[in-house]
């Protein structure tokens, strides 16, 4: 099915994003149209093209539960929105190996002898990394992920909260998940804004910016 955008203006969805932590709860999103923004939002990059992010879409009633004794002062956003979506990052990525750059040589978009040579040399590097390394890649392809979810679901007409305050520890377990795999990287909760959130500053670019 073709991407049905609300919103497709560069400006609007990147400068009128803001946190918002109140939704109708009216308002849910469609499994089919969950999934489009999932496949929008993985168009992120990720370290060689390993794709580690994982998504919990927290959806049901009995979700939402599971969740609520964890997401400390996040309760609203836990409680009206459509979904929070839990982004880990799956420390045995390497396991999709074959599939990512398999498919790749399938589809043309990657010749035999590039897969072969890239393969050769990041099973033995995935094989000793250490788990601080990985998850260290987990949270920098996961939030970069994030990012993307939160423009993304903007061009779908939704808004968006990132959230780290949850209990990281007790998440994966709290869904099902092995918590030795799939290490927390942080909450995005989505739906339909019932408030308008309120402008932040940023610092300008001549107090964040060395120029050498
Ligand atoms: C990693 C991260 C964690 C955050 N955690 C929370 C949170 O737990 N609860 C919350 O209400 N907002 C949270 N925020 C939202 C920030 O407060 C917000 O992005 C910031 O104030 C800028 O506002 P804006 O998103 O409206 O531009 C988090 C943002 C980031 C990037």
């Amino acid at each position: 099915m073709s991407n049905t955008y609300k919103v497709n203006d560069f400006s609007k969805i990147m400068n009128e994003r803001r946190s918002i932590r109140n939704y109708d709860p009216t308002v849910k999103i469609s499994q089919e149209e969950m999934t489009q923004i999932i496949n929008d939002t993985v168009k992120a990059p990720s370290s060689v093209n390993m794709q580690p992010w994982r998504f919990a879409v927290v959806a049901s009633d009995e979700g939402k539960s599971a969740l609520a004794p964890l997401v400390r002062f996040n309760k609203v956003q836990n409680e009206t929105s459509a979904a929070m979506i839990v982004i880990f990052g799956d420390l045995n990525s390497f396991e999709h190996a074959e599939k990512i750059y398999g498919t790749a040589v399938e589809q043309n978009l990657m010749p035999q002898e590039v897969k072969d040579r890239q393969l050769e040399v990041l099973s033995p590097l995935f094989e000793q990394m250490a788990t601080e390394d990985k998850k260290e890649m987990a949270i920098i392809d996961g939030a970069l992920a994030g990012m993307n979810l939160m423009l993304v679901a903007r061009a779908y007409g939704y808004d968006t909260n990132p959230i780290g305050g949850f209990e990281r520890e007790k998440i994966a377990e709290a869904l099902d998940m092995d918590k030795e795999r799939y290490y927390p990287v942080m909450i995005v909760s989505i739906g339909k804004a019932n408030e308008e959130g309120y402008p932040s500053y940023r610092l300008p670019a001549a107090d964040i910016t060395t120029w050498k």
